[in-house]
Protein backbone atom coordinates (compact mmCIF):
# COMPACT_ATOMS: atom_id res chain seq x y z
CA UNK A 1 0.00 0.00 0.00
CA UNK A 2 1.48 3.19 -1.06
CA UNK A 3 1.30 6.45 0.96
CA UNK A 4 -1.78 8.17 0.11
CA UNK A 5 -0.34 11.49 -0.41
CA UNK A 6 2.81 13.19 -2.03
CA UNK A 7 3.10 16.28 0.49
CA UNK A 8 5.40 15.96 3.35
CA UNK A 9 4.69 17.32 6.43
CA UNK A 10 8.50 17.31 8.11
CA UNK A 11 8.06 19.26 10.59
CA UNK A 12 7.59 16.52 12.91
CA UNK A 13 11.11 14.89 11.51
CA UNK A 14 13.48 17.82 13.63
CA UNK A 15 15.55 16.00 15.50
CA UNK A 16 14.92 12.84 14.13
CA UNK A 17 17.90 11.12 15.00
CA UNK A 18 17.15 12.29 19.02
CA UNK A 19 13.97 9.64 19.00
CA UNK A 20 13.54 6.01 19.65
CA UNK A 21 12.85 3.25 16.78
CA UNK A 22 9.21 3.47 17.67
CA UNK A 23 8.75 7.34 17.76
CA UNK A 24 10.69 7.63 14.48
CA UNK A 25 7.82 5.30 13.05
CA UNK A 26 5.54 7.39 14.55
CA UNK A 27 7.02 10.81 13.38
CA UNK A 28 7.23 9.14 10.08
CA UNK A 29 3.57 9.01 10.25
CA UNK A 30 2.76 12.29 11.14
CA UNK A 31 4.66 13.24 8.49
CA UNK A 32 2.97 11.31 5.73
CA UNK A 33 5.46 9.45 4.91
CA UNK A 34 4.22 6.57 6.01
CA UNK A 35 0.51 5.29 6.84
CA UNK A 36 -1.21 4.23 10.19
CA UNK A 37 -0.68 0.86 9.43
CA UNK A 38 2.90 0.85 9.91
CA UNK A 39 2.61 2.04 14.04
CA UNK A 40 2.08 -1.63 14.68
CA UNK A 41 5.71 -1.85 14.89
CA UNK A 42 8.49 -3.32 12.50
CA UNK A 43 8.37 -6.90 13.85
CA UNK A 44 6.55 -7.84 11.16
CA UNK A 45 9.58 -6.84 8.47
CA UNK A 46 11.74 -9.77 9.69
CA UNK A 47 11.24 -13.06 7.35
CA UNK A 48 10.07 -15.93 8.50
CA UNK A 49 11.93 -18.87 8.83
CA UNK A 50 9.37 -20.85 6.18
CA UNK A 51 9.75 -17.91 3.61
CA UNK A 52 13.36 -18.00 3.88
CA UNK A 53 13.90 -21.59 3.63
CA UNK A 54 11.82 -21.21 0.42
CA UNK A 55 14.20 -18.23 -0.94
CA UNK A 56 17.49 -20.19 -0.95
CA UNK A 57 18.95 -23.55 -0.36
CA UNK A 58 19.87 -24.80 3.09
CA UNK A 59 18.80 -22.25 4.39
CA UNK A 60 19.74 -21.86 8.37
CA UNK A 61 18.89 -18.38 9.90
CA UNK A 62 18.56 -14.77 8.68
CA UNK A 63 21.26 -12.38 8.72
CA UNK A 64 20.03 -8.94 10.20
CA UNK A 65 21.35 -5.77 8.82
CA UNK A 66 20.41 -2.39 9.86
CA UNK A 67 17.56 -0.48 7.83
CA UNK A 68 17.67 3.25 8.79
CA UNK A 69 16.12 6.06 6.90
CA UNK A 70 18.08 9.04 5.15
CA UNK A 71 16.38 12.49 5.81
CA UNK A 72 16.39 15.50 3.43
CA UNK A 73 16.37 13.94 -0.45
CA UNK A 74 14.17 16.65 -2.64
CA UNK A 75 14.33 15.24 -6.28
CA UNK A 76 12.68 16.49 -9.39
CA UNK A 77 10.95 18.47 -6.99
CA UNK A 78 9.65 15.68 -4.60
CA UNK A 79 10.50 14.98 -1.07
CA UNK A 80 11.53 11.53 -0.01
CA UNK A 81 12.65 9.55 3.25
CA UNK A 82 15.19 6.68 1.73
CA UNK A 83 15.26 3.22 3.28
CA UNK A 84 19.44 2.34 3.98
CA UNK A 85 20.50 -1.05 4.85
CA UNK A 86 23.50 -0.86 5.59
CA UNK A 87 25.95 -1.43 8.46
CA UNK A 88 28.74 0.81 8.36
CA UNK A 89 28.01 3.55 10.68
CA UNK A 90 28.65 7.16 9.06
CA UNK A 91 26.80 6.10 5.57
CA UNK A 92 22.95 7.63 6.49
CA UNK A 93 24.38 10.04 8.31
CA UNK A 94 26.35 11.44 5.20
CA UNK A 95 23.60 10.86 2.65
CA UNK A 96 21.19 13.34 5.09
CA UNK A 97 24.01 16.01 5.16
CA UNK A 98 24.63 16.04 2.10
CA UNK A 99 20.87 15.71 0.91
CA UNK A 100 20.01 18.55 3.02
CA UNK A 101 22.38 21.02 1.46
CA UNK A 102 21.68 19.86 -2.19
CA UNK A 103 17.86 20.83 -0.70
CA UNK A 104 18.68 24.38 -0.17
CA UNK A 105 19.88 24.11 -3.33
CA UNK A 106 16.91 23.39 -5.32
CA UNK A 107 17.64 19.20 -4.93
CA UNK A 108 18.40 16.87 -7.65
CA UNK A 109 17.38 16.45 -10.99
CA UNK A 110 17.55 13.13 -12.70
CA UNK A 111 17.63 12.33 -16.39
CA UNK A 112 16.39 8.72 -16.25
CA UNK A 113 17.10 6.20 -19.66
CA UNK A 114 14.42 4.15 -21.35
CA UNK A 115 14.91 1.20 -19.22
CA UNK A 116 16.22 -1.25 -21.46
CA UNK A 117 17.97 -4.90 -20.63
CA UNK A 118 20.80 -6.54 -22.71
CA UNK A 119 21.09 -10.28 -23.03
CA UNK A 120 23.82 -12.02 -25.05
CA UNK A 121 24.09 -15.19 -26.72
CA UNK A 122 27.84 -15.74 -27.35
CA UNK A 123 28.28 -18.37 -30.80
CA UNK A 124 31.86 -19.75 -31.43
CA UNK A 125 33.04 -21.93 -34.23
CA UNK A 126 31.10 -19.95 -37.26
CA UNK A 127 32.80 -20.75 -40.25
CA UNK A 128 31.98 -17.32 -42.19
CA UNK A 129 31.56 -14.48 -39.83
CA UNK A 130 30.47 -11.77 -42.80
CA UNK A 131 28.08 -14.13 -44.15
CA UNK A 132 26.60 -15.30 -40.66
CA UNK A 133 26.53 -11.48 -39.58
CA UNK A 134 24.19 -10.99 -42.94
CA UNK A 135 21.90 -13.83 -42.27
CA UNK A 136 21.07 -11.91 -38.65
CA UNK A 137 20.72 -8.98 -40.03
CA UNK A 138 18.62 -10.32 -42.79
CA UNK A 139 16.38 -12.29 -39.82
CA UNK A 140 16.67 -9.49 -36.93
CA UNK A 141 12.43 -9.50 -37.63
CA UNK A 142 12.33 -12.95 -37.53
CA UNK A 143 14.46 -13.35 -34.17
CA UNK A 144 12.76 -10.68 -32.33
CA UNK A 145 9.92 -12.32 -33.11
CA UNK A 146 10.88 -15.82 -31.93
CA UNK A 147 11.92 -13.53 -28.43
CA UNK A 148 8.69 -11.93 -28.07
CA UNK A 149 7.03 -15.41 -28.40
CA UNK A 150 9.11 -16.80 -25.75
CA UNK A 151 7.65 -14.55 -23.24
CA UNK A 152 4.18 -13.61 -24.83
CA UNK A 153 3.29 -11.98 -21.00
CA UNK A 154 5.81 -8.68 -21.55
CA UNK A 155 4.49 -8.13 -25.26
CA UNK A 156 1.03 -8.24 -23.96
CA UNK A 157 2.12 -5.49 -20.89
CA UNK A 158 3.43 -3.50 -23.55
CA UNK A 159 7.41 -4.45 -23.34
CA UNK A 160 9.31 -7.03 -25.40
CA UNK A 161 12.55 -7.67 -27.55
CA UNK A 162 13.23 -3.89 -29.50
CA UNK A 163 16.39 -4.41 -30.92
CA UNK A 164 19.54 -7.00 -32.10
CA UNK A 165 23.19 -6.09 -32.31
CA UNK A 166 25.68 -8.22 -33.40
CA UNK A 167 29.22 -8.03 -32.04
CA UNK A 168 32.67 -9.86 -33.43
CA UNK A 169 34.92 -10.51 -30.94
CA UNK A 170 38.41 -11.20 -32.82
CA UNK A 171 40.69 -14.44 -31.63
CA UNK A 172 43.67 -12.84 -29.49
CA UNK A 173 46.68 -14.94 -29.57
CA UNK A 174 48.32 -13.34 -26.83
CA UNK A 175 45.33 -14.21 -24.71
CA UNK A 176 44.78 -17.14 -26.64
CA UNK A 177 41.20 -16.31 -26.42
CA UNK A 178 39.58 -17.38 -29.79
CA UNK A 179 37.16 -16.11 -32.05
CA UNK A 180 33.17 -14.67 -30.95
CA UNK A 181 30.35 -13.86 -32.65
CA UNK A 182 27.94 -12.26 -29.81
CA UNK A 183 24.30 -11.70 -30.32
CA UNK A 184 22.69 -8.88 -28.18
CA UNK A 185 19.35 -8.86 -27.51
CA UNK A 186 17.88 -5.62 -26.62
CA UNK A 187 14.75 -6.14 -24.48
CA UNK A 188 11.53 -3.52 -22.69
CA UNK A 189 11.69 -5.24 -19.66
CA UNK A 190 9.13 -2.45 -17.79
CA UNK A 191 9.29 -2.71 -14.09
CA UNK A 192 11.26 -5.51 -13.72
CA UNK A 193 14.61 -6.18 -13.82
CA UNK A 194 13.57 -8.62 -16.23
CA UNK A 195 16.77 -11.19 -15.85
CA UNK A 196 14.28 -14.45 -16.00
CA UNK A 197 12.55 -12.88 -18.92
CA UNK A 198 15.44 -12.10 -20.74
CA UNK A 199 17.10 -15.52 -20.13
CA UNK A 200 13.59 -17.12 -21.33
CA UNK A 201 14.10 -15.38 -24.65
CA UNK A 202 17.46 -16.13 -24.92
CA UNK A 203 17.03 -19.52 -24.83
CA UNK A 204 14.14 -19.07 -26.99
CA UNK A 205 16.43 -17.66 -30.06
CA UNK A 206 19.82 -19.97 -29.52
CA UNK A 207 18.97 -22.62 -31.76
CA UNK A 208 17.54 -20.51 -34.19
CA UNK A 209 21.15 -18.25 -34.16
CA UNK A 210 22.94 -21.67 -34.36
CA UNK A 211 21.16 -22.61 -37.39
CA UNK A 212 21.35 -19.10 -39.15
CA UNK A 213 25.21 -18.71 -38.42
CA UNK A 214 26.36 -22.27 -38.60
CA UNK A 215 28.08 -21.52 -35.02
CA UNK A 216 27.58 -23.45 -31.74
CA UNK A 217 25.99 -21.25 -28.79
CA UNK A 218 28.24 -21.50 -25.79
CA UNK A 219 25.85 -19.30 -23.62
CA UNK A 220 22.91 -17.40 -23.32
CA UNK A 221 22.51 -14.86 -20.42
CA UNK A 222 21.95 -11.31 -19.11
CA UNK A 223 24.57 -9.44 -19.41
CA UNK A 224 24.62 -7.01 -16.07
CA UNK A 225 26.32 -4.12 -17.87
CA UNK A 226 23.26 -2.34 -18.44
CA UNK A 227 24.57 0.63 -20.86
CA UNK A 228 21.09 0.76 -22.33
CA UNK A 229 19.80 1.68 -18.73
CA UNK A 230 21.13 4.85 -17.38
CA UNK A 231 20.55 6.91 -14.61
CA UNK A 232 21.56 10.59 -14.30
CA UNK A 233 21.10 12.92 -11.14
CA UNK A 234 22.82 16.32 -11.34
CA UNK A 235 23.08 19.23 -8.38
CA UNK A 236 24.38 23.07 -8.42
CA UNK A 237 25.26 24.10 -5.62
CA UNK A 238 26.05 28.12 -4.49
CA UNK A 239 29.38 28.89 -2.82
CA UNK A 240 27.57 30.24 0.27
CA UNK A 241 26.19 26.86 0.88
CA UNK A 242 29.79 25.11 0.71
CA UNK A 243 31.35 27.32 3.51
CA UNK A 244 32.79 25.10 6.23
CA UNK A 245 35.13 25.51 9.41
CA UNK A 246 38.45 27.61 8.22
CA UNK A 247 37.12 27.35 4.35
CA UNK A 248 35.37 29.97 2.27
CA UNK A 249 32.92 28.45 -0.21
CA UNK A 250 35.21 29.08 -2.84
CA UNK A 251 38.00 27.25 -1.65
CA UNK A 252 35.87 24.06 -0.51
CA UNK A 253 34.47 24.29 -4.24
CA UNK A 254 37.49 24.52 -5.97
CA UNK A 255 38.86 21.46 -3.31
CA UNK A 256 35.85 19.68 -4.64
CA UNK A 257 36.72 19.87 -8.29
CA UNK A 258 40.49 18.95 -7.06
CA UNK A 259 39.13 16.20 -5.78
CA UNK A 260 37.10 14.92 -8.90
CA UNK A 261 39.60 15.25 -11.06
CA UNK A 262 42.16 13.69 -8.38
CA UNK A 263 39.79 10.62 -9.01
CA UNK A 264 39.51 10.93 -12.69
CA UNK A 265 43.05 10.74 -13.80
CA UNK A 266 43.96 7.68 -10.45
CA UNK A 267 42.19 4.71 -10.52
CA UNK A 268 43.45 3.69 -6.82
CA UNK A 269 41.07 6.96 -5.41
CA UNK A 270 38.81 5.86 -8.53
CA UNK A 271 37.83 3.08 -6.74
CA UNK A 272 37.38 4.39 -3.07
CA UNK A 273 35.63 7.35 -4.51
CA UNK A 274 33.15 5.09 -6.44
CA UNK A 275 33.02 2.70 -3.14
CA UNK A 276 31.56 5.49 -1.01
CA UNK A 277 28.96 6.09 -4.32
CA UNK A 278 28.01 2.52 -3.79
CA UNK A 279 28.05 3.01 0.10
CA UNK A 280 24.68 4.62 -0.80
CA UNK A 281 23.09 3.05 -3.81
CA UNK A 282 23.68 -0.57 -2.28
CA UNK A 283 22.26 0.43 0.56
CA UNK A 284 18.99 1.57 -0.97
CA UNK A 285 19.12 -1.05 -3.57
CA UNK A 286 19.07 -3.56 -1.29
CA UNK A 287 16.57 -2.22 0.66
CA UNK A 288 14.49 -1.98 -2.11
CA UNK A 289 14.74 -5.75 -2.57
CA UNK A 290 16.56 -5.25 -5.52
CA UNK A 291 20.20 -7.37 -6.56
CA UNK A 292 23.09 -5.22 -5.37
CA UNK A 293 25.50 -7.07 -7.04
CA UNK A 294 24.34 -6.49 -10.47
CA UNK A 295 24.13 -3.38 -9.84
CA UNK A 296 27.87 -3.36 -8.29
CA UNK A 297 29.03 -4.85 -11.50
CA UNK A 298 27.50 -2.58 -13.84
CA UNK A 299 28.22 0.50 -11.88
CA UNK A 300 32.36 -0.57 -12.14
CA UNK A 301 32.44 -2.05 -15.26
CA UNK A 302 30.84 1.44 -16.04
CA UNK A 303 33.55 3.67 -14.50
CA UNK A 304 36.32 1.81 -16.92
CA UNK A 305 34.59 2.32 -20.05
CA UNK A 306 36.79 4.55 -21.36
CA UNK A 307 39.76 2.14 -21.01
CA UNK A 308 40.84 3.32 -17.25
CA UNK A 309 39.11 3.35 -14.40
CA UNK A 310 37.54 6.71 -13.53
CA UNK A 311 35.51 8.41 -11.12
CA UNK A 312 31.41 7.87 -11.88
CA UNK A 313 30.90 11.27 -10.76
CA UNK A 314 32.40 14.64 -11.65
CA UNK A 315 32.31 18.17 -10.12
CA UNK A 316 32.93 20.99 -12.31
CA UNK A 317 32.49 25.07 -11.67
CA UNK A 318 29.24 26.79 -13.06
CA UNK A 319 30.00 30.49 -15.12
CA UNK A 320 28.51 31.73 -12.12
CA UNK A 321 30.63 29.94 -9.44
CA UNK A 322 28.42 27.39 -8.45
CA UNK A 323 29.09 23.95 -7.61
CA UNK A 324 27.69 21.53 -10.59
CA UNK A 325 27.93 17.91 -9.77
CA UNK A 326 27.03 14.88 -11.49
CA UNK A 327 26.36 11.40 -11.58
CA UNK A 328 25.73 8.55 -14.14
CA UNK A 329 25.58 4.63 -13.67
CA UNK A 330 23.65 1.92 -15.34
CA UNK A 331 20.81 1.19 -12.51
CA UNK A 332 19.31 -1.83 -13.67
CA UNK A 333 16.73 -2.43 -10.67
CA UNK A 334 13.04 -3.17 -10.92
CA UNK A 335 10.07 -1.96 -9.05
CA UNK A 336 8.05 -5.81 -9.25
CA UNK A 337 9.53 -9.25 -9.47
CA UNK A 338 12.46 -11.10 -7.14
CA UNK A 339 12.36 -10.68 -3.63
CA UNK A 340 10.91 -7.26 -3.94
CA UNK A 341 7.44 -8.48 -3.72
CA UNK A 342 7.94 -11.00 -1.16
CA UNK A 343 10.43 -9.72 1.69
CA UNK A 344 8.19 -7.63 4.22
CA UNK A 345 11.19 -4.92 4.81
CA UNK A 346 11.17 -4.26 1.10
CA UNK A 347 7.31 -3.69 0.70
CA UNK A 348 8.55 -1.85 3.87
CA UNK A 349 11.12 0.26 1.57
CA UNK A 350 8.55 0.73 -1.06
CA UNK A 351 5.93 2.21 1.37
CA UNK A 352 8.61 4.29 3.06
CA UNK A 353 10.30 5.52 -0.40
CA UNK A 354 6.60 6.50 -1.71
CA UNK A 355 7.77 5.38 -5.66
CA UNK A 356 5.40 4.40 -8.14
CA UNK A 357 7.77 3.35 -11.17
CA UNK A 358 11.36 1.34 -11.49
CA UNK A 359 12.44 5.24 -13.01
CA UNK A 360 11.24 6.69 -10.30
CA UNK A 361 13.12 4.55 -7.74
CA UNK A 362 16.32 4.62 -10.10
CA UNK A 363 15.83 8.58 -9.76
CA UNK A 364 15.95 8.36 -5.82
CA UNK A 365 19.10 5.89 -6.63
CA UNK A 366 21.49 7.87 -8.09
CA UNK A 367 20.18 11.26 -5.90
CA UNK A 368 21.28 9.08 -3.09
CA UNK A 369 24.77 8.23 -4.75
CA UNK A 370 25.68 12.11 -5.57
CA UNK A 371 24.53 13.00 -1.76
CA UNK A 372 27.12 10.26 -0.76
CA UNK A 373 30.08 11.65 -2.67
CA UNK A 374 29.35 15.05 -2.06
CA UNK A 375 29.40 14.44 1.58
CA UNK A 376 32.74 12.20 1.52
CA UNK A 377 34.53 15.17 -0.51
CA UNK A 378 33.13 18.00 1.56
CA UNK A 379 34.35 16.28 4.57
CA UNK A 380 37.81 14.78 2.95
CA UNK A 381 39.02 18.24 1.36
CA UNK A 382 38.19 20.28 4.76
CA UNK A 383 38.45 18.21 8.09
CA UNK A 384 38.82 15.14 6.81
CA UNK A 385 37.17 12.46 6.85
CA UNK A 386 37.85 10.77 10.77
CA UNK A 387 36.49 13.48 12.59
CA UNK A 388 32.80 12.74 11.75
CA UNK A 389 33.56 9.21 11.83
CA UNK A 390 34.98 9.01 15.23
CA UNK A 391 31.58 9.67 17.29
CA UNK A 392 30.27 6.45 15.01
CA UNK A 393 32.86 4.33 15.46
CA UNK A 394 32.83 4.84 19.33
CA UNK A 395 30.11 3.60 19.85
CA UNK A 396 30.88 0.39 17.28
CA UNK A 397 33.80 -0.08 19.73
CA UNK A 398 31.93 0.36 23.39
CA UNK A 399 29.73 -1.91 21.82
CA UNK A 400 32.53 -4.51 20.64
CA UNK A 401 34.23 -4.36 24.05
CA UNK A 402 30.95 -5.32 25.34
CA UNK A 403 28.83 -2.61 26.69
CA UNK A 404 25.22 -2.54 27.07
CA UNK A 405 21.90 0.01 27.28
CA UNK A 406 23.24 3.56 29.01
CA UNK A 407 26.91 2.19 29.44
CA UNK A 408 27.24 2.14 25.55
CA UNK A 409 27.08 6.47 24.90
CA UNK A 410 28.88 6.37 28.52
CA UNK A 411 31.90 4.48 27.03
CA UNK A 412 31.48 6.32 23.80
CA UNK A 413 31.35 9.66 24.89
CA UNK A 414 34.70 8.84 26.88
CA UNK A 415 36.46 7.14 24.01
CA UNK A 416 35.66 10.67 21.77
CA UNK A 417 38.02 12.39 24.65
CA UNK A 418 40.66 9.38 24.91
CA UNK A 419 44.27 9.31 23.90
CA UNK A 420 43.74 6.20 21.98
CA UNK A 421 40.15 5.33 20.47
CA UNK A 422 40.34 1.48 20.27
CA UNK A 423 39.07 -1.64 21.79
CA UNK A 424 41.02 -1.93 24.55
CA UNK A 425 40.72 1.72 25.69
CA UNK A 426 37.04 0.86 25.43
CA UNK A 427 37.37 -2.03 27.48
CA UNK A 428 38.89 -0.27 30.38
CA UNK A 429 36.60 2.41 30.19
CA UNK A 430 33.84 -0.25 30.87
CA UNK A 431 35.27 -1.88 33.32
CA UNK A 432 35.33 1.42 35.58
CA UNK A 433 31.58 2.94 34.57
CA UNK A 434 30.52 -0.73 35.63
CA UNK A 435 32.61 -0.30 38.51
CA UNK A 436 31.06 3.08 39.57
CA UNK A 437 27.47 1.36 38.89
CA UNK A 438 27.92 -1.61 41.34
C1 LIG B 1 34.13 5.11 3.29
O1 LIG B 1 33.25 4.01 3.39
C2 LIG B 1 33.88 5.87 2.00
C3 LIG B 1 34.89 6.97 1.69
O2 LIG B 1 36.21 6.44 1.72
C4 LIG B 1 34.55 7.48 0.32
C5 LIG B 1 35.60 8.42 -0.28
O3 LIG B 1 36.76 8.36 0.10
O4 LIG B 1 35.19 9.18 -1.18
C6 LIG B 1 34.85 8.07 2.71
Amino acid sequence: MHKETDTMDKTHLTKFYKKTPTERIEALVAAGALTSTDLTGTDSLHLTDELADHMIENYLATYDLPLGSALNFLVDEKDYIVPMAIEEPSVIAAASAGAKVIALAGGFKTTISDRIMIGQVALKDVPDLPLAKSHLLQHKKAILKKANAAHPSIVARGGGATNLLIRIIEADDEAATPEFLVVHLHVSTLEAMGANIINTMLEGITAYLEELTGGKALMSILSNYATECLATAVCQIPVDLLKRNDYTGEEVRDRLIEASQFAYVDPYRAVTNNKGIMNGIDAVVLASGNDWRAISAGAHAYASRSGNYRSLSTWKKADNGDLIGQLTLPLPVGSVGGSISIHPAAQFSKRLLGYQTAKELEAVIVSVGLAQNFSALKALVTDGIQKGHMGLQARSLAISAGASGTAIEKVAEQLKLAKNMNLATAKALLQDILALEE
